[in-house]
């Protein structure tokens, strides 16, 4: 390549990335950076297979006892809107009261539900130790 062919070639290729840089909110990186994953999903493959972890705390918590699947939360894996992190109005639709709570109590501001509950396991906080403890 004589200098001419690598300076334009170095042109056409910066002003290339710049366009793609550009053109991509950073959002719709991210969302594609995690449907990537779930398009590869290897037959037979389900949320236990890549996320044990999680699959086992939500396994012991009410949520499994009753029925509430991680797809009910997060949504499809291959859906457009797949949620990475369910807002308050996924629990609004079944916790009206607490979301009321959070929304309108002072005490709450700034706050959202996983401040106090961890996502997966969703234990209520101990109670204090009965006597003797
Ligand atoms: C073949 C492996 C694989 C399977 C099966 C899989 N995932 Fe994932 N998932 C990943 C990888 C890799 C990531 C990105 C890294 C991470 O956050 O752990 C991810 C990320 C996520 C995230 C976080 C997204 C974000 O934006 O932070 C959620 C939520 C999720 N997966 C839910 C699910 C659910 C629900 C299922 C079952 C329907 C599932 N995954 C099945 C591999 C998998
Ligand atoms: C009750 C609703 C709910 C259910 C059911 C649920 N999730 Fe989540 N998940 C959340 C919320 C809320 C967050 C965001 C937590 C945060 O912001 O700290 C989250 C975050 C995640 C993440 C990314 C953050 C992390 O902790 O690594 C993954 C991966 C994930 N969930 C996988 C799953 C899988 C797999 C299941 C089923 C076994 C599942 N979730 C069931 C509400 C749920
Ligand atoms: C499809 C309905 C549904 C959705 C959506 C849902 N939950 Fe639940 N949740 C339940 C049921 C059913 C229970 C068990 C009965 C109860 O305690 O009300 C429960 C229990 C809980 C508990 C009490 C756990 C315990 O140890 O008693 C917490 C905390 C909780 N959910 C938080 C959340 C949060 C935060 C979200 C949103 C990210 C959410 N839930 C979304 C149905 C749902
Ligand atoms: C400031 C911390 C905090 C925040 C934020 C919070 N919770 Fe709780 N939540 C608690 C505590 C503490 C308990 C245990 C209450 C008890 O034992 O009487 C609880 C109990 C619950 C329960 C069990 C039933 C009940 O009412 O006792 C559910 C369901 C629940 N929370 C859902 C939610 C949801 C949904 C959100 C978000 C809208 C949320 N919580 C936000 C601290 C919090």
């Amino acid at each position: 390549m004589n200098r001419f062919a690598a300076r334009l070639f170095g042109l056409i290729l910066f002003a290339f990335l710049v366009s793609a840089v550009a053109v991509q909110p950073a959002n719709a990186q991210q969302d594609q950076a995690t449907h990537i994953h779930h398009r590869l999903l290897p037959a037979g493959a389900t949320c236990a297979t890549c996320h044990k972890a999680i699959f086992d705390q939500w396994k012991a918590s009410p949520h499994a006892a009753n029925g509430v699947e991680c797809t009910v939360c997060h949504g499809e894996t291959t859906a457009t809107d797949f949620a990475g992190k369910p807002g308050l109005g996924t629990c609004d639709t079944c916790h009206t009261d607490q979301v009321a709570q959070l929304k309108s109590d002072p005490f709450m501001k700034g706050k959202t539900c996983v401040s106090c509950h961890q996502a997966h396991i969703f234990t209520e906080h101990k109670k204090a130790a009965p006597e003797g403890k």
